[in-house]
């Protein structure tokens, strides 16, 4: 199946990778160009997903996956949620969010903390049939412009520690503990990241629509 993954987000690439050949068999990666952006202007997490699965898969025509994500911090209001990856500004690198967030949490006893992902799985009409989709699952999708929407949200429960640990992962990774494991998600390897990610839990259950 050939398969855009519609990210410039290295970090997100490689896990969207991992998981998806875990996933699924025959995956052929299509080339996402530099010079593609998506203007993330909805105001929630499935309006931006939506937004940039629609505009990747009429560019490019083509089975494609994507996600919108974020960090949501319960003392924060749930900030910076969809501004993300932009919380300390519009070019800001992990390093000035994680920064802002420590900041901002300064003094701060409730460090909850939960990861969102909405991932969008989206195929042209036209390509529906390469995919074997039952009339059941076919029902599963949203459909709109001649374009199937497969779209699940997950989530990833932890808190935010003041100091870094671990090389893995990307974005907030270094301070978002688990305590079940002791471990930030930047000490764990990719794959078992995916065993507890939103990205991932959201990953299975598009699967689960697919195979319905
Ligand atoms: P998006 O590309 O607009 O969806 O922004 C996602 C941003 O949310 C990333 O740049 C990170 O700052 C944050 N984020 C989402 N998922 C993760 C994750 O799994 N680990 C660390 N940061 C994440």
């Amino acid at each position: 199946m050939k398969l855009l993954i519609a990210t410039h987000n290295k970090g997100k690439k490689k896990e969207f990778l991992d998981m998806l050949s875990t996933l699924f068999s025959d995956i052929e990666v299509q080339e996402y160009p530099r010079s593609f952006e998506v203007i993330e202007d909805a105001l929630t997490f499935r309006g931006n997903a939506m937004k940039k699965a629609r505009e990747a898969t009429k560019a490019f025509d083509c089975v494609t996956i994507v996600d919108d994500s974020g960090l949501e911090v319960e003392a924060l209001n749930n900030a910076p949620g969809i501004y993300s990856a932009r919380f300390a500004g519009e070019d800001a690198t992990d390093d000035d969010n994680n920064k802002k967030l420590i900041e901002s949490l300064k003094n701060e006893k409730n460090r909850k903390a939960r990861y969102v992902a909405e991932v969008v799985l989206s195929v042209p009409v036209s390509q529906v049939d390469s995919l074997n989709l039952s009339e059941r699952s076919k029902k599963n999708a949203l459909e709109e412009d001649s374009i199937l929407f497969f779209c699940a949200r997950g989530t990833c429960d932890g808190e935010i520690i003041d100091e870094p640990k671990g090389e893995g992962g990307f974005g907030y990774d270094p301070y978002f503990y688990i305590r079940g494991w002791d471990k930030t998600l930047a000490e764990v390897s990719t794959q078992k990241k995916a065993t507890i990610s939103h990205r991932a839990e959201a990953l299975v259950c598009i699967k689960k629509m697919l195979t319905d």
